[in-house]
């Protein structure tokens, strides 16, 4: 778990008409969890990251910037295996979900534990099956690393099965959804889909016998705000995936 986030202005440096100029600042981003922290730019001891609010010095008399860490800072920490999903795709599926505290939700495949770690924080229980047990096996270290207790991990083909009856919300992230039985979702419970290609997203559409609510592909366009340079940054995330939101008749 991580603890606190250090962040250090830098001015990087550029030649320009012959000049070496500065341009605006770049900022180094370290983790912390315990012990002293070793950066280029010094040590930072141990007892002053407990302590101190804000900023701290290095033993070498550089200035941080310390916050304490909070859960999306925890989740890109995590170690990634199999392809899972950013973060603009899990704000949809959480909202959609319509989660709360008593939900149960199941969820497949796992991969490394990702969409189950988030879906955890807000429902009751996840249960959350993969049929790779390398891929278990991150999960578990992934759940654990984030203190999450309320995710079971199942090893299990869930195109042959789902034990679970009863299901407010079932995730699929997987090739070949509509190879899944629907039938442990409760009536009005929600169904989501991931799925990177829209062959994928027809097939499940044409053979579902439950209410297809929306197909939709979410885009996100970060942008550069820097003085009067103000305009969407020229590299983006062109593609992830197609979310399907299905409710169960
Ligand atoms: C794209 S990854 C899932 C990523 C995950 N949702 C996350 O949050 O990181 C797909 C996973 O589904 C698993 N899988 C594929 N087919 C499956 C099946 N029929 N039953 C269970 N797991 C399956 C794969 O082993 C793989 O780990």
């Amino acid at each position: 778990m991580i603890k606190k986030i250090l962040l250090r202005d830098q001015k990087k440096y550029i030649m320009k008409d012959g000049e070496v100029q500065a341009t605006a600042k770049g900022v180094k981003k370290y983790y912390w969890t315990a012990g002293d922290l070793h950066t280029p730019d010094g040590i930072l001891k141990e007892k002053d990251l407990e302590t101190t609010k804000g900023k701290v010095l290095s033993h070498s008399g550089k200035e941080f910037f310390a916050l304490d860490a909070n859960f999306l800072d925890q989740i890109k920490r995590i170690n990634r295996g199999p392809q899972t999903l950013v973060l603009k795709d899990l704000g949809y599926i959480l909202m959609h979900a319509g989660l709360n505290k008593d939900s149960i939700v199941v969820d497949a495949g796992a991969g490394c534990g990702l969409l189950a770690a988030v879906l955890g924080k807000y429902a009751n229980k996840v249960i959350s099956y993969d049929m790779n047990k390398e891929h278990l096996a991150l999960a578990e270290k992934n759940l654990k690393f984030l203190q999450i207790t309320n995710v079971e991990l199942k090893e299990g083909n869930v195109y042959e099965k789902i034990d679970e009856k009863e299901i407010d919300v079932l995730t699929l992230d997987l090739p070949e959804p509509w190879r899944v039985n629907l039938d442990g979702v409760k009536n009005g419970g929600t169904i989501i889909i991931y799925l990177p290609s829209i062959a994928q997203v027809t097939e499940f559409c044409n053979t579902t016998k439950e209410h297809v609510q929306k197909v939709v592909e979410i885009i996100e366009r970060e942008w550069h705000v820097q003085g009067k340079k103000v305009r969407p940054k020229s590299e983006m995330l062109g593609h992830t995936a197609f979310l399907i939101i299905v409710r169960k008749l």
